[in-house]
């Protein structure tokens, strides 16, 4: 029997139209452009604005202009797997928002929560859907409205952050086309490091810890970014080696977008050239769930039929991995 893979046939995003330059953030808080640049590599972000708006206000357009390119409807949809830490409401899921807003009455889903790695691992898991030969149409967003977690007087978090989302559509292959492996990893004893102290059920939200302004994003980053240099260049190469891929056999690496000195250091230990390296961080900072899918998004003129991609990724938990595919389409 045929194997069927999972492939990407279509891919969408979006971005709230406020950009939030480095120049803005300078107003804030004590930095400098040049510091920020120099550092993260990051020049702006976007923010969502307006009164009650959330992060399936971002995913929605992102999806509509997905099943516009593929020329089909909501009503097509078998799933929806969203991978998000800035979720509308803690339940119901976002992805039952996102069903009703855009009428998929014939979908089921849920949200994914990884980290910045929620896009790669709700990937992998939407892959399982597809292998199985029962779902044919999956949709898989990454998106986060990180402005919802910031504290615009911490200057170490504030200026990586911004919003967005991307999606992309999983269909049946029976090409050899899509994804052909992944590797997918955890440690929880990093989940100190980056995280939300409080608005859980360890410690629920109160008037105290709004004060202590627990409902913020805390990060500790140089261990942060000591983890994620050595988890996204050490799990790229272990791909690229359990499927024999050299270098030159590779046209694209889609990395998550935290910091352009993880992602040159991954792209170094992967042998890779700096213009077969996606990345978006300059104008957007880190989406934390968007990056990769927002990625794909701006780059899908540039891919080719057959090429072979490796998404890569490191986010809290801490969570990372990496995906091996076979890009479907030309566009
Ligand atoms: O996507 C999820 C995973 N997250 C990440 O991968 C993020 C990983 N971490 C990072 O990207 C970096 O650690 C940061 C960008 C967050 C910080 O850069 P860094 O080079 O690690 O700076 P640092 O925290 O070691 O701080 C160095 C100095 C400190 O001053 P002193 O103690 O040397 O006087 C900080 O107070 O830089 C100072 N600093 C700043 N200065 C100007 C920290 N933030 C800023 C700032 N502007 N925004």
């Amino acid at each position: 029997m045929t194997k069927i893979t999972a492939a990407i046939t279509a891919v969408a995003g979006y971005v709230p139209d406020y950009i939030l330059t480095n120049e803005i953030l300078e107003t804030f808080v004590p930095t400098t452009s040049e510091w920020i640049e120099s550092r993260t590599g990051i020049k702006e972000r976007r923010i969502l604005k307006g009164e009650g708006l959330g992060t399936s206000d971002m995913c929605v357009p992102a999806i509509e202009l997905l099943l516009k390119k593929r020329g089909i409807t909501a009503l097509d949809i078998d799933l929806i797997i969203v991978g998000t830490v800035t979720p509308d409401f803690v339940f119901p899921a976002t992805s039952n928002v996102i069903c009703d807003k855009i009428g998929a009455t014939n979908a089921w889903g849920f949200d994914l929560s990884a980290g910045c790695s929620g896009f790669v691992f709700a990937l992998a898991t939407g892959t399982q859907f597809i292998e199985t030969g029962k779902y044919k149409k999956v949709i898989v967003v990454g998106a986060d409205k990180m402005s919802s977690l910031m504290d615009y007087t911490d200057r170490s978090t504030c200026i990586i952050f911004g919003d967005g989302a991307g999606a992309v559509l999983l269909e049946p292959n029976t090409e050899g086309l899509g994804v052909i492996d992944s590797i997918l990893k955890v440690d929880g004893s990093g989940r100190k490091y980056l995280h939300q102290k409080a608005g859980g059920s360890v410690k629920p939200a109160s008037h105290e810890t709004v004060d202590a302004k627990e409902h913020y994003v805390f990060q500790d980053g140089q261990p942060v970014f000591k983890r994620a240099v050595v988890g996204m260049a050490e799990v790229s190469a272990e791909i690229m080696e359990k499927n024999n891929l050299k270098s030159d056999d590779i046209a694209w690496l889609v990395p998550h977008q935290a910091n352009k000195r993880i992602i040159d250091a991954t792209a170094n230990r992967m042998g890779l050239p700096p213009e077969k390296v996606m990345l978006n961080i300059q104008k957007y900072g880190n989406t934390t769930g968007g990056t990769i899918p927002l990625c794909l998004w701006e780059y899908e003129n540039q891919m080719k039929k057959g090429d072979n991609i490796i998404i890569s990724t490191f986010g809290a938990g801490f969570t990372w991995g990496s995906i091996y595919l076979k890009w479907a389409y030309n566009s």
